[in-house]
């Protein structure tokens, strides 16, 4: 039975992941990182619970507890086949009203934090045909004024993502990135307040596509960046 930790997971595209995830056969144990407790427990209510869940409220911009955390969930199942990097934040400013707080909660929530948790999870993954999946953004790979924070640090994770693909691979492990275009969540709805989310993607959509990736038999799509945006 694989391991399997999701950041971001209290709500929005990872909490539909999650549930997702639940339901595969192959999974046994899911780790539900986020910083909200109470969210993080209504995901795993959501769940299949044939599944073992561990909820770890965990505010990734601590980046020194990130290696605990992960210590800490592999003392308890033993194994970390899979991670799925969700965690996001977005504080949509132009460049001379953005402070260097914004520059930094930014950069840390979506790369940096994202960069020090795959960090922790190799050291257990290494050899095990392990697969990561990080969620990057449309917003990563084209213009976007007034978002210049969010926009430049989701390029830093499809950069990242396409480099550790490569970097990975000696040890057996395979790193998705995946960059969704607008889904109805509470980031979109701060990115756009008058859209109606009905009319866009949904978390669950992501979410099969992320299932699809993780799966064993998929072997060709990973170090790229993969667009999912419904027409
Ligand atoms: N929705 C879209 O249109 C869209 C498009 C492209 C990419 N994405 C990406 O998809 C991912 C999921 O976002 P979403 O759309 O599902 O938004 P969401 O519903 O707002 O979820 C964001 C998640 O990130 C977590 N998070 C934020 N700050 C954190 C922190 N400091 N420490 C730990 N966790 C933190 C939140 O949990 P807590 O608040 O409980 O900590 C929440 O679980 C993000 O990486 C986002 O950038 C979204």
């Amino acid at each position: 039975m694989k391991t399997l930790i999701i950041t971001g997971a209290s709500q929005g595209i990872g909490r539909a992941t999650a549930v997702e995830m639940s339901n595969r056969e192959d999974i046994g144990n899911i780790a539900l990182v986020a910083r909200n407790e109470k969210n993080l427990e209504e995901t795993k209510a959501l769940m299949n619970p044939k599944c073992n869940v561990m909820v770890v409220p965990h505010d990734m911009t601590d980046l020194e507890g990130i290696e605990k955390i992960v210590d800490k969930i592999y003392k308890e199942f033993k194994s970390i086949d899979l991670l799925i990097n969700g965690a996001g934040f977005v504080n949509p400013t132009a460049l001379l009203d953005t402070t260097i707080e914004n520059f930094t909660q930014t950069f840390t929530v979506n790369t940096v934090s994202m960069l020090v948790m795959i960090k922790a999870c190799v050291r257990y993954m290494k050899g095990k045909d392990a697969k990561i999946l990080n969620i990057a953004s449309t917003a990563g790979s084209t213009s976007r004024p007034g978002w210049v924070a969010y926009a430049s640090a989701k390029a830093g994770v499809i950069s990242l993502s396409k480099t550790l693909a490569d970097e990975l691979r000696d040890y057996k492990i395979k790193v998705y990135c995946i960059s969704p275009g607008r889904c109805a969540t509470e980031l979109r709805r701060i990115l756009a307040p008058e859209e109606d989310p009905t009319t866009i993607m949904q978390p669950e959509d992501v979410a099969k596509i992320i299932s699809n990736l993780l799966e064993e038999e998929e072997n060709c799509l990973d170090g790229q960046d993969i667009i999912v945006r419904q027409k």
